[in-house]
């Protein structure tokens, strides 16, 4: 894209204002509080935290806060109110995307952290801040603590990014990094679960719902396509076992959530999921809660982010980040894009781990369904030690689109020997 469809639209307030802009927060959960105690405790210029509403709001009253602070449980008085800017860290769709609305509709300014609504309803709420006035601030809402939106709309925006990676799910990175050193999926769900990283239902996280959402956000502002973020079919870390991590550990490799997009000749191609990264990739060094970005730029090559992708105080961060830009009058860059699909798939190298009940001629089997697909085997590999009874053995394969090997999963899924359907995953090269 031609760089002078990049506009700059100045922000409401500026660097000379004298007064300084009055925050309102919308949610005092774990983020909301922790950008409380950064504005209380940093005191950053030109922002004054005037107003909370949150539903029973009085158990959430704080002795840290200042006392001329409202706290109020009725949304329709806040946003009546003279705040300038809305923080919006109730997450979800609705109520928080009414209330986002309201304030847009009204001039008022609204930082947000919450990447369901951007991803869905962005291009949209960013229409009606830029009609009315007033500036919509997501920087939180993808990787968390990581620069990583201000690194697109500035750092990178003279590129033209081809290809995104990313670990964007701090939960599934806290439990896969677990696995790979020994414990099970069960096990470290629920220390995930007690340590406040995972809800009490993951299926956003580990089904690969939240990657993906932020992973439409990343392609909006990086490959400046609009894509619907349930076209992006993710798959479930779930079916991940110990037994896996040990024969990717054979292969180099480690397993990872990774969240890829790519253009290709005006082709976009887009997948969520557990895939195999091989040890030497930034993507296989990145543990626990972190967070990793990499863009692949025509003319800058690959940048790589990395951080805290979660938690109130580096999300917070984030936000304060945004509330500062509003402040000092930073430039808002209106990144163009354009209505997409997704039209193709990446062609990969796949790992398939099969569970069996050993008899003579599976193998045979199992290739000449692959060849029936045209796809070739790269490697076998079996580990001794296992019952013939329940045999678990990996079949690595050449590069192939992943619906012409679920075809031939599909046949070979009715061979009597097999105890579950197998596992298949993309390898990362
Ligand atoms: N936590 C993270 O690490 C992280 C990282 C990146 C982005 N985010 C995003 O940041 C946002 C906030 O996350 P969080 O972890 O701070 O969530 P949280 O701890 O659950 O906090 C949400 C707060 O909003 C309040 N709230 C929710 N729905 C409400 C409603 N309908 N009416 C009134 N109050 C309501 C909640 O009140 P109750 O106490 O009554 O539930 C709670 O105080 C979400 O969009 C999330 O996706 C979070």
């Amino acid at each position: 894209m031609p760089l002078n469809d990049l506009k700059s639209v100045p922000s409401g307030n500026s660097a000379s204002s004298k007064q300084p802009l009055r925050v309102a927060l919308f949610g005092f959960g774990t983020v909301g509080s922790s950008v409380a105690r950064i504005l209380v405790e940093s005191q950053p210029e030109g922002l004054r935290w005037t107003h909370v509403f949150n539903r029973n709001v009085a158990r959430k009253r704080s002795d840290w806060a200042p006392a001329d602070i409202v706290w109020s449980e009725d949304a329709d008085e806040v946003l009546a109110s003279d705040a300038d800017v809305i923080i919006e860290l109730a997450g979800g769709l609705d109520p928080a995307g009414t209330w986002v609305r309201r304030a847009l509709e009204a001039g008022k300014s609204v930082v947000t952290a919450n990447k369901k609504l951007i991803a869905y309803h962005g291009v949209e709420l960013e229409r009606l801040a830029a009609e009315k006035g007033g500036h919509l601030k997501y920087g939180a809402a993808v990787a968390g603590g990581i620069p990583v939106i201000p690194g697109l709309e500035q750092g990178l925006a003279g590129d033209h990014i081809r290809r995104i990676e990313g670990i964007l799910n701090g939960t599934c990175n806290f439990i896969l990094s677990r696995m790979e050193e020994g414990a099970d999926y069960a096990t470290v769900l629920k220390e995930a679960q007690a340590k406040g990283y995972a809800e009490a239902d993951p299926t956003e996280d580990v089904g690969g719902f939240d990657a993906r959402a932020k992973l439409s956000i990343l392609m909006r502002l990086a490959l400046r396509v609009i894509v619907d973020p349930d076209e992006i079919i993710p798959q479930s870390i779930t079916s991940v076992s110990a037994m896996d991590f040990s024969y990717a550990r054979d292969l180099g490799c480690t397993i990872r959530q990774v969240a890829r997009a790519e253009e290709k000749g005006g082709e976009l191609a887009a997948t969520v999921g557990p895939m195999l990264v091989d040890n030497n990739s930034p993507l296989a060094w990145s543990r626990g809660t972190e967070n990793m970005v990499i863009f692949n730029g025509r003319y800058g090559g690959d940048v790589v982010f990395s951080g805290h992708g979660a938690g109130g105080h580096p999300t917070a961060v984030a936000v304060v980040s945004d509330l500062l830009a509003l402040a000092h009058g930073s430039r808002r860059v209106e990144i163009p894009s354009v209505p997409a699909k997704i039209g193709v798939e990446f062609e990969v190298p796949h790992y398939i781990r099969f569970l069996v009940n050993d008899r003579p001629g599976i193998v045979a089997e199992i290739t000449s369904a692959l060849a029936r697909e045209k796809i070739n085997i790269r490697a076998i590999v079996q580990k001794p030690g296992f019952p013939a009874n329940a045999l678990p053995f990996v079949v690595t394969v050449e590069p192939c689109r992943s619906s012409a090997l679920e075809r031939a999963l599909t046949s070979i899924a009715t061979m009597d020997c097999l105890l579950e359907r197998p596992l298949n995953l993309q390898i990362l090269e």
